[in-house]
């Protein structure tokens, strides 16, 4: 499908665009989402503390590992939420790591690894979280097979992803030409990097949505899975937990 030609781009390709624009990503990111990127990612922090807290857990000593980390923006959410034990960010890209790094210094420990084949202890975490980062998954299960693996049971897996809004006016009136026209503009203004903007807004276009996303960690034995919409659609943040049968 030419229209959608970036959709999905291979993972040398994905490794490739991520490397290219990590000292411009967090200055995008805020201008792409508005500023309401920080918002969604103390959702996230909130959603997954609740989600123990209501089952009577608490997550003080919980071991927390962000996959496709990138700059580090949602680890340091987690960082600073003080609600957590240890955190952890991974990513494939030395370059966004590089900047995380930079940012956080000694209080979070990064490595590098793809998240479909990650090299961490089965049964080693107890938080698995990742944001805007299903988009660029080759291969979804083999995704949510390795966060079961290392997860220990009863572990959760916590993701924050951009997804598309349900109502059709707003759809139509709004966020399609935001997709079609204000990603592009930015991204023509503020970046030299064209591929990066059309994976950003072909992927929204044409990525699963969050009720196939559940049942997709449900095939992958994940139970009580629960949804939280975000700004009419724009996010969704998406908890599992591990149950008892991989
Ligand atoms: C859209 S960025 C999100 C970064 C960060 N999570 C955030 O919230 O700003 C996607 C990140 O996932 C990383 N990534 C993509 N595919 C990956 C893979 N197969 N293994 C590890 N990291 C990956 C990219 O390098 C990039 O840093």
């Amino acid at each position: 499908m030419q229209e959608f030609e970036f959709a999905r781009p291979s993972l040398a390709t994905i490794h490739r665009l991520f490397d290219e624009i990590p000292d411009r990503y967090d200055f995008l990111n805020s201008l792409f989402s508005f500023g309401t990127d920080g918002r969604w990612r103390k959702r996230l922090v909130e959603a997954t503390h609740h989600s123990f807290v209501k089952e009577g857990r608490t997550t003080s000593f919980c071991r927390v590992l962000d996959l496709g980390a990138g700059t580090g923006k949602s680890t340091a959410e987690f960082l600073h939420s003080q609600s957590y034990g240890r955190i952890f960010g991974c990513d494939f890209s030395l370059g966004m790591l590089g900047v995380a790094h930079e940012k956080m210094g000694r209080s979070c420990d990064f490595a590098s690894g793809d998240f479909h084949s990650l090299p961490v202890r089965s049964e080693s975490v107890d938080v698995v979280t990742g944001s805007f980062i299903l988009r660029s998954a080759q291969n979804l299960a083999q995704l949510f097979g390795e966060a079961n693996r290392i997860l220990k049971p009863g572990g959760k897996v916590a993701f924050l992803e951009l997804t598309r809004p349900k109502n059709r006016i707003f759809w139509t009136l709004a966020y399609l030409p935001y997709l079609k026209f204000y990603i592009p503009l930015v991204g023509r203004l503020f970046s030299k990097h064209n591929h990066a903007y059309k994976f950003l807004s072909q992927s929204i276009q044409t990525f699963s949505d969050p009720g196939k996303l559940s049942a997709e960690l449900e095939a992958c034995g994940f139970v009580s899975l629960s949804l939280t919409t975000l700004s009419w659609g724009l996010a969704t943040i998406i908890i599992g937990t591990k149950g008892n049968v991989a």
